[in-house]
Formats: structure tokens, C-alpha cells, sequence
């Protein structure tokens, strides 16, 4: 047997043939660690392809691409329409955030029609049950099994032949044939690669879960996501309920879709209206809170930006924003101390996006700096009123993208104004009910404001 050694980085998953104390792609220091890879061992390496002929485009036949619904709506949305045969699916997520949750609920549905194998490394099969007990999982079909080895999961794979495959997690399975840690890059790599083979050789669709470290990458191999089909993160604050779910990558279908969950004591719910959700429970005529209109991938979601102006107790004033890009929010102040004449230096302020989201759309900007001067001038802004548009340095509102889909969900939402910058307001199709408030610059959104 041939084996060839080779280092790999834990941060970024670069390879290289020699070892340094700084990994030459990422520039990590000390993330390098030997990996003996073996080249042939067992068959499990992806067999060469038996002829090797090229197909004009035209004869390809796509409908051998067989899609099945999950039973959960979002999670089909971000699939780009359903899972597909013979696929691998990496969902990606910060422990805790509701990966197995999510796995486990869709087994029940999965059981109408197909043979699941559950594989945990993380719980014992008693654990699973009890959790499948309270999501209401059970299912004839779903068959579980406790395992780290990949070696046994294949035997298990073998004796079971089941349509759809879960792994939890990838960090918690590992090849005995190698001589590295379970959760290594190595290791990781390798047995994604097996799982990969396995899915396209077998038919089975693969859902494998892997936890994000705090940089965001799936525990240090960036790798995987080159390797596998489809790249979805699970996503949200922890002490907040919702979820969404993002596909990062999607080799059948399209990458702006997300699906909004919340966690609920009996599981993960499916949250088809978003923007209702985020918009519950706000605050009626409170000065310092402005709705707006942002684009989670394909889809418009109404967010909340509240501010909270105060004079400064010291000479330092404080600013703290959640959810806003603080750097944004400096901006933002700034130019209404500017151009706005509101001398909001000399305080405090709190910028804070409700629900746990993070705006990072420019097209929020005309909402906080609404919402901001709500604050200061203790000026409420009506509930019905909703504001959308990017703010420039000279305090100009400018265009920003989707504008109609925006303005259809803020109708839909039932909000009867909108501030829009005043450059597209003649080109959108009036909607009913909805009065646009065109603005081109600050001076005008304070002026709304103030006079209603
Ligand atoms: P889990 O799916 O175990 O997370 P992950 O697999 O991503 O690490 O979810 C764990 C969290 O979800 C845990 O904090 C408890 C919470 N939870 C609920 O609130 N309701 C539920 O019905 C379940 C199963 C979990
Ligand atoms: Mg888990």
C-alpha cells in the first residue's frame, strides 16, 4: 500500500506537501498537521469512469434528477425545491442551534415513503428515541444507530440499504484506516468523501450534519464544501426562537432561497410568514422605531429598527448597535448631525434590530436614520409608515434593488405609507392602499416625520 504524506491546515483546509509553522493560503500560525493519506485501500476511492465519451448538451436527460419533498416546506424552498436522489446535503449550524432537531423531524414524513438510517455519533439510540418521542418522529422506517465508526455505518448501510441517509455529526464519525483524530480535517474530509461515493454509487440521499466553529467555517474544513452537493447553514440567535436556514451552496438549484423556522417546545415550526412574525408584539405610537423592508435572499422580510437617543452622561458618548452594522450606524449619525441638523454627537445611542436579525442591506439605512431622529425629536412615527433607501455621505437617499417586491410585502403587511427614494418613486406601479412618500435626502425623511 502506497501512502503519501501530507499537512493539511485546520483553519482553512489548504494542502500541502511539507509542513510550516504558517499555513501559506490562510496565513493561520501553527494550524498545519500531518494527514497520512493513504491512496488505494478497500475500493472506497471514486472508481474511474468506464467510457469516456463526451454527450452533445441536447441529449442529456435531466428527469433522471428525482426530487422528493421533505414534508417540511422551507426546508424544500431551500433545497430548490425538494431533496434530491443520490445527493449529499451538508447542513451546517453552531451547536444547539437545531440541526438534529431539524434531521429527526423530517424523519416521520420520510417514513411515508422511504427507509431512513439515522446515524448518531453524538446520542444513544435511547436518547434519539426520546427526542423522536417528543418531535413525534417515530416512524416503521427510520432506523436508528449510535456510531462513530465509518467502517460500521457502511456495514450498517449495507444491511439496511436505506433511501436516505443521516450522519450526525461528521465532526463525531471517523475511518479507522486512518491514524488521526475523529473531527480532524483528514478525517472529516475522508469520511464526507466516502459518504460522497456512497451516495452516488447507492442512490441514497445523504444529509450530513457538521458544526460550525466560531469563525463561521464548518469546524476548520472549508473543504467540504467544494466536495459535497448542497451547503445549507442553520442560523439565529440562540436565545431567540427563529431560525433560517441558508443555502450557501446548491449544485441543483438556487442559492437565494431561506426558510424561516422556530424552535418551539415540541420542535422546530415553519414560520411561512416571516415578516408577521418579526413584526408581532411591536410597540404602538413609541418615538424611536421604524419598519423597513430587507431581502433575505430571493425573499422581502419586514424588520423593526428601534434607536434610543439620549444625552450623554459623560464626555464620551456611547454607541452600541445589535443586529446594525456599527460602523454603518457611526455613518449614519453622523450625517444626520450634518445634514440633518439634529445634534445627536453630544448622546448616547442604542441602534437595535428586533428579532435577533442582522441587517446588512444599505436599503435599512433610511429606516434607522428615521428611527434615530424619532428618538431625538421624541417624534412618533406612525405605525402605519414604513421606510426604505440607502443613505449616501451628503445625506441623499438613494436606490436600492427590489424595490417592488419590497413594496408589495409592506403593503401585504398592511402599512399604508412608505418613505422611498425620491429617484424611483414616478417608475413604480402605484398599489392600492399604499401611498409612496418620495424623499431625496434627509431634510426631507425628517420633514415626513415631523409633519406626518
Ligand atoms: P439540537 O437539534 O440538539 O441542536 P444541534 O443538533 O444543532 O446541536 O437543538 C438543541 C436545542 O434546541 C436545545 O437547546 C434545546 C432546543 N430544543 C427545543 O427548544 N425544543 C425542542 O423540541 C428540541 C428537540 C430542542
Ligand atoms: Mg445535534
Amino acid at each position: 500500500m502506497k501512502s503519501k504524506t501530507v499537512f493539511y491546515c485546520t483553519e482553512c483546509g489548504n494542502e500541502s506537501p511539507k509542513w510550516s509553522g504558517r499555513c501559506s493560503a490562510c496565513g493561520a500560525w501553527n494550524t498545519m498537521v500531518e494527514q497520512v493519506e493513504r491512496s488505494t485501500k478497500g475500493g472506497r476511492k471514486i472508481p474511474t469512469v468506464v467510457a469516456v465519451k463526451a454527450s452533445p448538451i441536447t441529449d442529456i436527460n435531466t428527469s433522471d434528477e428525482i426530487r422528493f419533498s421533505t414534508g417540511m416546506r422551507e426546508l424544500d424552498r431551500v433545497l430548490g425545491g425538494g431533496a434530491v436522489k443520490g445527493s449529499l446535503v451538508l447542513v451546517g449550524g453552531a451547536p444547539g442551534i437545531g440541526k438534529s432537531t431539524l434531521m429527526l423531524q423530517i424523519c416521520r414524513q420520510l417514513g411515508e415513503f422511504a427507509k431512513v438510517l439515522y446515524v448518531s455519533g453524538e446520542e444513544s439510540a435511547h436518547q434519539i428515541k426520546l427526542r423522536a418521542q417528543r418531535l413525534n418522529a417515530e416512524s416503521e422506517n427510520l432506523y436508528v444507530l449510535s456510531e462513530t465508526c465509518l467502517g460500521n455505518l457502511m456495514e450498517s448501510v449495507n444491511a439496511e440499504a436505506p433511501d436516505v441517509l443521516i450522519v450526525d455529526s461528521i465532526q463525531t464519525l471517523y475511518n479507522e484506516e486512518l491514524d488521526s483524530p475523529a473531527g480532524g480535517v483528514g478525517q472529516v474530509k475522508d469520511c464526507t468523501m466516502a459518504l460522497m461515493h456512497l451516495a452516488k454509487s447507492r442512490n441514497i440521499t445523504v444529509f450530513v450534519i457538521g458544526h460550525v466553529n466560531k469563525e463561521g467555517s464548518i469546524a476548520g474544513p472549508k473543504v467540504l464544501e467544494h466536495m459535497v452537493d448542497c451547503v445549507l447553514y442553520f442560523e439565529g440567535d440562540q436565545h431567540m426562537t427563529y431560525r433560517i436556514l441558508r443555502a450557501a451552496k446548491n449544485r441543483f438549484g438556487a442559492t437565494n432561497e431561506i426558510g424561516v423556522f422556530e424552535m418551539m417546545d415540541h420542535g422546530l415550526k415553519e414560520v411561512e410568514n416571516p415578516s408577521e412574525m418579526l413584526l408581532s408584539g411591536r410597540p404602538e405610537d413609541a418615538p424611536g422605531t421604524c419598519v423597513t423592508c430587507v431581502m433575505e435572499g430571493a425573499r422581502p422580510v419586514l424588520a423593526e429598527v428601534q434607536a434610543l437617543i439620549a444625552p450623554a452622561s459623560g464626555s464620551n458618548p456611547r454607541r452600541t448597535s445589535n443586529g446594525f452594522d456599527y460602523n454603518r450606524a457611526a455613518m449614519l449619525l453622523a450625517v444626520l448631525e450634518k445634514r440633518g441638523g439634529l445634534k445627536v454627537s453630544q448622546c448616547d445611542a442604542y441602534l437595535n434590530i428586533i428579532g435577533g436579525l442582522t441587517l446588512d442591506e444599505p436599503a435599512a439605512d433610511l429606516a434607522a436614520v428615521v428611527a434615530i431622529a424619532s428618538s431625538y425629536l421624541d417624534k412618533t412615527v406612525p405605525s402605519s409608515m414604513a421606510a426604505m433607501g440607502e443613505v449616501g455621505l451628503s445625506g441623499e437617499i438613494r436606490s436600492i434593488s427590489h424595490l417592488e417586491q419590497r413594496l408589495s410585502e409592506v403593503q401585504r403587511l398592511g402599512f399604508t405609507k412608505c418613505m422611498v427614494p425620491a429617484s424611483r418613486s414616478r417608475e413604480i406601479k402605484p398599489l392600492p392602499h399604499l401611498e409612496l412618500l418620495p424623499v431625496k435626502n434627509v431634510a426631507d425623511a425628517l420633514r415626513h416625520l415631523v409633519h406626518g
